[in-house]
């Protein structure tokens, strides 16, 4: 993976949306077509052998490259979203973010027993959200659960990926 690209495209806000918070903006990098392509190429790279039959994109910046992966995997997707904007009847999961508290859902049907699931999400902070997404998606005991982010903050949260079961595999583009 061409890591130089990824990190020309990707703009750091400091103190946003509170002080002492450090955010990766990756709205520069989705807008950014070379970027888009690059993590396109290797979220299929790392996932194209895997079986995956949905990725599972975390509302709201989750949902960009799980649209475009899905596509390249022969995939569905499955939107992990807040809560009151689903229309059917859903499964709930809260947790406690970097900045607050939060709930995620997904629809009741939409997962089955027959799945091979790919969570993706933008970033892996504190790892509440990807966490309770998990949750919420060993609900439906799908075959297997993957989980992807395109950054790592793995030096501001060196324990979030140990909230994981072992069995949940876990990758980063990017890690900081
Ligand atoms: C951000 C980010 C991840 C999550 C990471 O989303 O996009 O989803 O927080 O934090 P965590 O690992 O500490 O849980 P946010 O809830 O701000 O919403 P958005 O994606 O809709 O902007
Ligand atoms: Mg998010």
């Amino acid at each position: 993976m061409n890591n130089q690209l990824l990190l020309d495209h990707l703009r750091c806000i400091p103190d946003w949306p509170i002080k002492g918070v450090n955010f990766r903006d990756v709205t520069t990098l989705f807008k950014s077509p070379e970027a888009l392509n690059e993590i396109t190429n290797e979220m299929f790279k790392l996932y194209k052998d895997k079986e995956i039959t949905k990725i599972v994109g975390i509302e709201s910046r989750g949902f960009v490259m799980s649209s475009a992966v899905a596509v390249k995997l022969g995939a569905g997707i499955v939107l992990c979203r807040k809560p009151g904007k689903l229309p059917c009847e859903t499964v709930q999961e809260s947790y406690a973010k970097e900045y607050g508290i939060d709930t995620i859902e997904i629809h009741k049907d939409a997962i089955s027993e027959k799945d091979t699931i790919l969570l993706h999400d933008d970033l892996l902070a504190t790892g509440g959200t990807m966490k309770a997404a998990c949750n919420l998606v060993k609900k439906f005991h799908p075959k297997k659960i993957y989980c992807n982010f395109i950054i790592e903050l793995s030096s501001e949260f060196p324990n979030s990926r140990k909230l994981f079961d072992k069995d949940v595999e876990i990758t980063s583009l990017l890690k900081f």
